[in-house]
């Protein structure tokens, strides 16, 4: 598959950001070369499927997409589109008002059950909402390591694939559930995981593939509160400061802990498709200069000095 390097993220596409600032987003990274869309059914309360398949429209062939079975979007989710819609404007001014909607219970996806029809019945309904035939990678959305391997949802997954509703399958989830997907005999040929800075886990999926298996990562910003972390590093250490400055990271600590982050993503995933979510302009601006930047290897060891840790593999977010 060829894409660009640099994907979007649709997760809070008609949620946090309204359908006309999602489909304007969309058109202006379409523009600037960016390829690779990654949606969900649960994506925006539901409406991210809808509105990229809007976006899609005459522009199909020249794009990547990812859409994923396993959760759905969040119990009481017509009142959440109310509130989302009333807290729209308010999301970017009032601190910490994102915070508290996403940590809220009534926000967070559910599990579906992942049984042969209900994998059926996803795609079905992803197709017709995304208005496409077919997408590039039908993920597994969060799955147990179980499902990885469950007779039933790998023949369903065969028959997909065989009808040509998918042209390649993936997991998307915890690093677990990914090592699990790249052993020998399975059909998964992407994986899609949280590549939290302080783990090797770019590394160990590689090492464990039984197979050539492409890698897609995401959550550079989210991950572990890595951004938040490096900016509160650098604004308290000047000494850190000064060292990203004489390696080229200056601006500022949120400019310099952004760039060196991105680096780091594309350096580690460097044939791979790096997934971010820049709805705001000047985020897309950002990611793409860094994008088109030649690689950085040594972004991966100056992020692991400055925020790495000893930490066992984490539960990724969804
Ligand atoms: N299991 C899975 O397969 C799975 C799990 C999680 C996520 N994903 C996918 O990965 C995508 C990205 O994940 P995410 O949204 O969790 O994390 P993210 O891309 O790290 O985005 C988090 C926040 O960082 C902001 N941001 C983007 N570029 C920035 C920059 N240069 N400087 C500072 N902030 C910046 C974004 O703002 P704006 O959007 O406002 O510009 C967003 O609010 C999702 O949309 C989804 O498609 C997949």
């Amino acid at each position: 598959m060829e894409s660009s390097v640099l994907g979007f993220g649709c997760a809070s596409l008609g949620s946090r950001i309204s359908r006309k600032t999602g489909l304007r987003s969309l058109e202006q990274a379409y523009e600037a070369g960016v390829t690779w869309y990654d949606v969900a059914p649960p994506y925006g309360a539901g409406e991210a499927e809808p509105i990229l398949g809007e976006f899609l429209k005459g522009r199909r062939d020249r794009v990547r997409i990812c859409t994923k079975v396993g959760l759905t979007p969040p119990e009481r989710n017509g009142v959440m589109r109310l509130a989302y819609a009333v807290a729209r404007p308010l999301v970017g001014h009032i601190k910490g008002l994102r915070q508290r909607f996403r940590s809220m219970p009534s926000t967070r996806y559910q599990k579906a059950a992942l049984d042969a029809g209900t994998i059926m019945a996803s795609i079905d309904r992803s197709l017709s909402r995304l208005k496409t035939d077919h997408v590039d990678v039908f993920a597994l959305h969060d799955p147990a390591e179980a499902d990885v391997v469950s007779d039933e949802i790998l023949r369903v997954l065969e028959t997909i694939l065989s009808s040509g509703k998918a042209r390649h399958l993936s997991v998307g989830g915890t690093l677990a559930a990914c090592r699990a997907a790249v052993g020998p005999n399975l059909p998964f040929g992407v994986v899609q995981f949280a590549d939290d800075p302080r783990l090797s886990a770019l590394a160990e999926i590689q090492a464990a593939a039984a197979r050539p298996v492409a890698t897609i990562t995401h959550s550079v910003f989210g991950v572990a509160g890595a951004h938040e972390r490096l900016v509160a590093r650098l604004r308290s250490e000047p000494a850190a400061a000064r060292r990203l400055e004489a390696a080229g990271y200056g601006g500022g600590a949120e400019t310099a802990a952004a760039a060196l982050l991105l680096d780091r993503a594309f350096a580690s995933n460097a044939s791979g498709v790096v997934l971010a979510s820049m709805f705001s302009e000047r985020n897309l601006r950002f990611n793409l200069d860094r994008a088109s930047r030649p690689p950085a290897p040594a972004s991966i060891g100056l992020v692991r000095d400055l925020i790495g840790g000893d930490v066992s593999d984490t539960s990724l977010p969804a």
